[in-house]
């Protein structure tokens, strides 16, 4: 085992003792729920858990969330101590409506709205200056607050029927690869919280593109499938965070969706093969897309596909650091930079 295998592992370990520690093992409901036309009463079933103060598991149109009441401090703690989440990385809060914005913040700025009108429900996070409705450890004790209203209507009818906004990381263990499929979260957190919705393969597959609207000069913290190109389109000039060590958005500074087995960017077919004949003994697997959709969709399957094979390496081809090839290139150079 190499020295970041040997980490991760240990992290693993680390993290499901204290979860064993906090939560005896619970009795996990897997609800599957037709995601063209969610069965209002299973909805019902998992808003009451919700409502209950328990952590539930939902599809939204970018990766599968881990989802609790954001008013409720105790079922707020449970989803970072189910995910094994640093308390210093705050959660995104998810809402059905645009009107409920306004129960979130003091003020809404004319960016936030126009933004709001063009791209929501979809995968844009806005963050704006916070009110005292939501408890601090859902924002980190930060005085900003992540806001976003997904494109998915099991998500809308779930967060509509529990009557309160749901903070809702992504529902996977902390440094894996994000859930696209409710298999992955069935991998991660089995036994560790109410419910998990299978509501079929998520549509884009990376995480929501976030954006600062409280600084003077608006930033994406988190690039995604909403481009700085669509956003600078509807508000004008932004900037965009180069430097993760910045860490303005404070997830950014983990380690993130890393498969156990190492990922290698290559540019070409002579790295390719440089690789393998430095590494003969090594299980090596290459993921090839035909264009960057298909990839985004597929990229944190194929991490976790890799693992379950026992592959050592996986070689991905560098793509145009454009657009959606942004947000890819992003989470590929974190999944290499163990
Ligand atoms: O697509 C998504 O956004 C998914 C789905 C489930 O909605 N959620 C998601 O949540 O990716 P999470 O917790 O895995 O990532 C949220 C990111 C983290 O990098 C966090 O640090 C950042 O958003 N964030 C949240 N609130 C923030 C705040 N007030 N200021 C700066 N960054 C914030
Ligand atoms: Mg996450």
């Amino acid at each position: 085992m190499e020295k970041n295998q040997r980490i991760t592992f240990l992290k693993d370990y680390l993290t499901s003792k204290i979860n064993l520690f906090h939560f005896k093992k619970m009795e996990t409901e897997i609800l599957k729920i037709n995601p063209r036309n969610p069965e209002k009463s299973k909805i019902r079933k998992a808003a009451e858990i919700i409502k209950k103060g328990d952590v539930v598991a939902f599809p939204t149109e970018t990766v599968y969330g881990l989802g609790a009441n954001a008013l409720d401090k105790k079922a707020i703690k449970k989803i970072f101590i189910a995910k094994g989440r640093p308390q210093d990385n705050p959660l995104i809060v998810h809402i059905h409506s645009k009107k409920n914005v306004s129960k979130l913040v003091d003020e809404i700025p004319k960016n936030a709205k126009k933004l709001m009108k063009k791209f929501w429900p979809g995968p844009l996070t806005i963050i704006l200056k916070k009110n005292k409705s939501i408890p601090k450890n859902a924002t980190a004790n930060l005085p900003t607050i992540a806001i976003r209203m997904p494109k998915n209507k099991i998500a809308l009818e779930l967060i509509k029927q529990s009557k309160v906004p749901l903070v809702a990381p992504s529902a996977n263990i902390s440094g894996k690869p994000s859930p696209t499929k409710s298999e992955h979260v069935i991998e991660d957190l089995n036994g560790k919280i109410g419910m998990i919705i299978e509501g079929g393969k998520t549509d884009i597959g990376l995480e929501s593109t976030v954006i600062d609207l409280t600084q003077k000069i608006p930033e994406i913290l988190r690039p995604g499938k909403i481009t700085r190109k669509q956003i600078e389109n509807v508000i004008g000039k932004i900037n965009v965070n180069q430097k993760s060590s910045k860490c303005k958005s404070p997830g950014t500074k983990y380690k993130h969706y890393s498969p156990k087995a190492k990922v290698i960017i290559t540019k070409d077919e002579k790295d390719v093969r440089n690789i393998c004949k430095k590494n003969p003994n090594k299980k090596i697997k290459q993921l090839k897309y035909p264009n960057e959709k298909t990839m985004a969709k597929n990229l944190f399957d194929d991490f976790r596909k890799a693992d379950k094979e026992g592959y050592d390496i996986i070689l991905v081809k560098e793509i145009k650091n454009d657009g959606l090839g942004h947000a890819i290139m992003n989470r590929l150079k974190k999944a290499c930079s163990k």
